[in-house]
């Protein structure tokens, strides 16, 4: 397996793919994988007859005082898990290859950005469309994979697609956890073992609204009190923002009458983590 670091070699590569009528699935990923990731190229794997995982810290998504230049990164580790899971290249660009150094053009939207993470990170998901087009573009797949542990990242990136015109398939794939139900994140390895520990307060408290729902409880007031007034219990957690929305316009609902998105950001120590679940009415 290939890693490809610059646009003028990946070119052919899909242009000869093209040729023999093949078709491609691309992974967007920013590196350090892990099982979440693993299980997203091997779902491509399945329906493509070839898979590029593109591994690339994209700056523009990052605040000025968010971990970009500690997020972490192997591209031996990644190379191996995409070997072993089947994707035929990675696509491993520098910053200057994806960026020239008079940039200036940012694909944005002014709907479904501005409340959930877009209110602590303003400027996030304008990075994550401006970096998801040009991989589009770059790569040209007729399918693209993310995971629904980033369920707002996944509805943006819906209708962007709807929206420009990308004759895309995009295709959400569920959360993986751990054994004992934390979501798999890279950011996961900030967390020291005691909070490693109370990082699970996001799944139990995501668990009880979800048991709330099943129960047949449909005020999203009373169901959200009860997940903050849960992970206000950890001791080492701090809530962004704990919401219930519709699972389509991300718009807060007070009424669970559709499909709606529970959605959580909490700060274990300083670690960030996010988490959700989608109930279907
Ligand atoms: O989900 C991620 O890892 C990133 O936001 C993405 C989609 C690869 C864009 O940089």
């Amino acid at each position: 397996m290939q890693i490809i670091k610059t646009i003028h070699e990946l070119h052919p590569i899909v242009k000869a793919w093209r040729k023999e009528g093949l078709s491609v699935g691309l992974v967007p990923t920013m590196g350090y994988l892990h099982d979440g990731h693993k299980s997203l190229i091997e779902r491509a794997v399945k329906e493509n007859d070839r898979v590029v995982v593109s591994d690339f810290v994209n700056p523009t998504q990052f605040g000025v005082n968010e971990d970009l230049a500690s997020y972490p990164r192997d591209i031996a580790r990644d190379a191996a898990l995409c070997e072993k899971a089947g994707a035929a290249l990675i696509f491993h660009p520098q910053p200057e290859e994806m960026y020239a150094p008079d940039n200036c053009t940012f694909v944005d939207m002014n709907r479904l950005t501005k409340g959930l993470c877009g209110k602590t990170r303003p400027t996030h998901f304008s990075g994550v469309c401006t970096v998801v087009s040009k991989l589009f573009h770059i790569v040209t797949p007729d399918r693209a994979y993310f995971g629904e542990k980033d369920a707002q990242q996944l509805a943006v990136i819906r209708r962007m697609v709807r929206d420009m015109n990308f004759d895309i398939a995009i295709v959400g794939c569920p959360i993986v956890r751990e054994p004992d139900g934390l979501a798999m994140s890279s950011r996961n390895t900030y967390l020291s073992e005691e909070e490693r520990g109370a990082a699970l307060v996001l799944h139990r408290a995501l668990s009880l609204g979800e048991e709330m729902m099943r129960a047949g409880e449909r005020d999203t007031g009373k169901i959200r009190q009860a997940m903050v007034d849960m992970v206000e219990r950890e001791p080492l957690a701090k809530i962004d923002y704990v919401e219930i929305v519709d699972s389509d316009t991300l718009e807060k609902v007070e009424w669970a009458a559709s499909s709606v998105l529970a959605a959580m950001a909490v700060y274990i120590g300083k670690t960030r983590l996010i988490d959700n679940f989608t109930f279907e009415n």
